[in-house]
């Protein structure tokens, strides 16, 4: 269809309305000409549909854990997996994958990314896009660029010299927009370059220079959500869309712009122009009047819990998991395991998902406790919480609550700008006090409750407002702040983490009835819509996290084996903030050690998604990284306990073992700008160049067999077979590995080749070593094989900022092959002219 022709055909003001968003999550529809609207969702985690939309989505394993894999076909699995869910829940848009890199491991959204590294984060996202976008569902690669900080995200201009912004960040970009990306999301951060430093959505030399000039990007260029600031500049600056809308910067502003002549309505056109390609591409455009075309629900998805999605996000989460440790071959688990002591604040509450707009809701969680029973029928199993690490209390029951009624939960009163009452609700669930304000009149809410609480033992009831507040229990004043705030906590994230204020109820034998009053802000938060939001929290008495540990303790001293399932939680992992440093919350390295001092048969589980410091790594048995695996957390978990799926997770990024060492430390913003001094050396690259020893490497996995590397040769021809056909204009040499698994049982192996530079001229800005090539094998017991594995010519190029291209320096590279980037197990040379 000749989208170019329809679209300078509309009037101005239906070109205008569309280049805004009809909604939080849709576009404007436009019947004259057959265009229905379209729907867009988050991503990467899954894919949650629109508001209102109460169906659970298919929570899969955090993108990092993916990453794990190393295995581009099971990221387009994952791409066909999400474009199931995309139709199912009637969306044409998936705000997916993030490919910006982990930066530095205290970034808050460090588990959305993919990895550290470029050329993994390249080959992992373009194989999910492709399979995505073959259904007729449209990827949205973000975030346009240099998004690595959550620290005033929506302030900063990062700094990056233009060498390393095209070798290092724009790389993932530029290769996605190459295989045919449909949309890509402007950030909220700003980039200086060019002389330009301007918000992302708004930066000329960015949008129209590299991405739509240079690279041919035919997409839409849409902006993160309430990111666009300026009328004029975003439109001629290269933004084609504005989320959410309705509202923005644009619209009426946007139409006097053009009638003034200060955007040219060519530019218009051409937005309006790329918006209609994206319909016709996800089915929604059929550019004739009243041919509306439905939404294409007709293949019919399977359900997040049925048993297919249920098989792939166990495979997914068993096959990300690392093996950072195994002595003895304590691991896998046999079947005469008599009793497991399943230990840790993590086992207790399983932290699936980071936090942000990443978030979907589950249709379940798999408990490990009855995945263990059921995978070792022969085992005992026991629960043991080992303290908590969480510094707020669990959400309050709903079932302590009534209104003055005496009705169950508490009386919501809508108050108007002089206190009157202008309507009344009841809500019942007090785990999520969080609803939305339709009338405009209203300001304010006041939450009455009474709670009632049975006597003895250490009470509080914690409150956790969002905004401005003023809160009474049993009459007397608690909190109060006349702060008022809006759409900014949704872009910080901080209502996902407001300050709590805490009342501690005497500790007698009384039966108690707690009365409490709360007035609460309205937040008009702009697209967002407006909405009112309390955590109310209530911790009950309970043993003590010393009495916890040591009845852990005690557990794991009785018991066959100990695991000890311990991590992050919602409260340090989130979008919209970066944490403080690297440590484990709460007592857990402890309950570590204390129980492995009861039980040398200990397993530690690490629950987390982005790195933490693991001090007591090389004295335990045996260890896994299992990230924040999902809804298949117990499934997974006992599938790689018991070997019946391999860990045969790789990490896709470096742990470290002393925070001192983390090369870029935090890249938090200073007066206004946030500089990338390491240049290249991003991730593993910076540790290689600091001749620093990290706990476990980039690259670096056990598995549960051993392999042996054998051979290596490198031509400079591009190699036979499927791959090297659709890539043999851009691959430059071979590597063909040659190894054996040389262990007791199957396994799989993550091939894994670097380059190193001509050692003349010398180019101090390289890397010491980059990742250039790597390839999953599966092989039996005793086994060899050859892997061919491409290496493309832009793995050597660089990027020459005089010429404003790539050049391919000559000279001889080494070409090095092996387990991880630091155990290199083969050499080879080879001459580039
Ligand atoms: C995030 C995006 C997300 C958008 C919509 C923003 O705050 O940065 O990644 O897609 O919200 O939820």
């Amino acid at each position: 269809m000749d989208t170019a022709a329809l679209a300078s055909g509309l009037p101005l003001d239906e070109k205008i309305a569309l280049l805004t968003g009809a909604g939080t999550w849709v576009l404007h529809n436009i019947d004259a000409i057959g265009l229905r609207t379209v729907t867009v969702s988050d991503g990467p985690i899954g894919v949650r549909g629109v508001d209102g939309d109460g169906r659970p989505s298919a929570q899969l394993p955090a993108p990092s854990a993916t990453a794990a894999t190393w295995d581009v076909d099971l990221q387009a699995r994952i791409g066909t997996l999400m474009a199931g869910e995309a139709r199912r829940k009637g969306v044409d848009v998936v705000l997916a994958p993030v490919v910006n890199l982990q930066r530095s491991p205290v970034g808050g959204r460090h588990f959305e990314c993919l990895s550290e590294d470029p050329f993994l984060t390249t080959r992992l996202a373009v194989a999910f896009i492709d399979a995505l976008q073959q259904q007729g569902v449209a990827a949205c690669i973000k975030h346009f660029i240099a998004n690595e900080t959550e620290t005033d995200r929506t302030e900063y201009v990062s700094r990056i010299d233009e060498r390393t912004l095209r070798e290092v960040y724009l790389a993932p970009f530029e290769a996605v927009v190459e295989a045919g990306v449909w949309t890509i999301m402007a950030a909220y951060n700003g980039l200086s370059l060019e002389g330009v430093d301007a918000t992302a959505t708004e930066h000329g030399p960015l949008l129209n220079g590299i991405l739509k000039n240079e690279w041919g990007f035919d997409g839409v260029v849409i902006s993160d959500w309430l990111a666009t600031k300026n009328t004029v500049e975003a439109a001629l600056g290269g933004l084609d869309l504005v989320m959410p809308g309705p509202g923005g910067p644009w619209g009426e502003n946007l139409t006097q712009a053009v009638r003034d002549g200060r955007v040219p309505i060519d530019v218009i056109d051409d937005k309006v122009a790329r918006i209609l390609l994206l319909a016709e591409r996800v089915g929604a455009l059929t550019g004739t009047a009243g041919d509306v075309p439905a939404f294409d629900a007709t293949d019919a998805s399977p359900e997040p819990d049925a048993p297919e999605v249920r098989a792939l996000l166990t495979e997914l989460a068993a096959r990300s998991t690392v093996v950072l440790r195994n002595e003895g071959a304590l691991l896998p688990l046999g079947a005469d395991t008599t009793s497991v002591a399943l230990i840790g604040p993590n086992a207790a509450k399983l932290f699936t998902q980071g936090g942000g707009s990443a978030f979907v809701r589950a249709p379940l969680v798999a408990d490990p406790v009855a995945a263990l029973r059921a995978a070792l029928p022969a085992a005992s199993v026991s629960l043991h919480r080992g303290g908590v690490s969480e510094a707020g209390a669990p959400a309050m029951p709903s079932e302590l609550l009534s209104t003055p009624d005496g009705a169950p939960g508490m009386l919501i009163e809508h108050l108007d700008s002089h206190g009157a009452v202008v309507d009344t609700s009841v809500i019942t669930d007090a785990a999520h006090i969080w609803f939305d304000i339709l009338d405009p009149r209203v300001v304010d809410v006041r939450l009455t409750t009474d709670v009632s609480v049975a006597g003895g033992g250490h009470h509080a009831i914690e409150f956790a407002p969002v905004g401005a507040h003023r809160i009474e229990v049993d009459g007397v004043l608690l909190s109060e702040s006349g702060a008022r705030v809006g759409s900014e906590v949704v872009l910080n994230s901080s209502y996902a983490n407001p300050e709590t204020f805490t009342a501690t109820l005497p500790d007698d034998d009384a039966d108690r009835v707690v009365h409490i009053e709360a007035v609460l802000q309205v937040v008009q938060a702009d697209a967002y819509g407006d909405f009112v939001r309390l955590h109310l929290r209530y911790r009950e008495p309970g043993l003590s996290v010393e009495q916890e540990i040591a009845e852990a303790v005690a557990a794991a001293s009785a018991s066959d084996v100990a695991v000890v399932v311990i991590g992050t939680n919602p409260e340090t992992e989130s979008e919209g903030w970066d944490r403080p440093n690297l440590d484990l919350p709460g007592r857990q390295n402890e309950l570590v050690r204390r129980v492995l001092e009861a039980n040398p048969r200990t397993i530690v589980i690490v629950n987390a998604g982005a790195p933490v410091i693991l001090p007591w790594l090389d004295e335990v048995p045996a260890a896994l990284w299992w990230w924040l695996p999902g809804q298949e957390a117990g499934t997974s978990l006992a599938a790689v306990l018991t070997g019946a799926v391999e860990p045969s997770g790789r990490l896709p990024w470096t742990l470290p073992a002393d925070e001192a060492d983390v090369p870029v430390a935090n890249g938090l913003p200073v007066d206004g700008f946030v500089d990338y001094p390491e240049g290249t050396d991003v991730g593993h690259r910076g540790w290689d160049r600091h001749g620093l020893t990290p706990a476990r490497e980039f690259g670096y996995g056990l598995g549960y067999t051993t392999w042996e590397y054998s051979g290596i040769a490198v031509t400079d021809a591009p190699a036979s077979g499927a791959e090297a056909a659709a890539g043999a204009a851009t691959t430059l040499a071979t590597a063909s590995i040659t190894l054996a698994n040389s262990g007791p049982r199957a396994g799989r192996e993550v091939v894994q080749v670097y380059l190193e530079a001509p050692a003349e001229p010398a180019d101090p800005q390289r890397p010491v070593r980059w990742l250039a090539g790597f390839a999953v094998v599966d092989a039996e017991p005793g086994v060899e094989i050859t892997v061919d594995i491409p290496l493309a010519r832009r793995s050597f190029e660089i990027w020459s900022t005089d010429a404003a291209t790539w050049r391919l320096p000559a000279g001889t590279y080494r070409v090095v092959a092996g387990r991880s980037s630091r155990d290199l197990r083969l050499e080879a040379a080879l001459a580039v002219s």
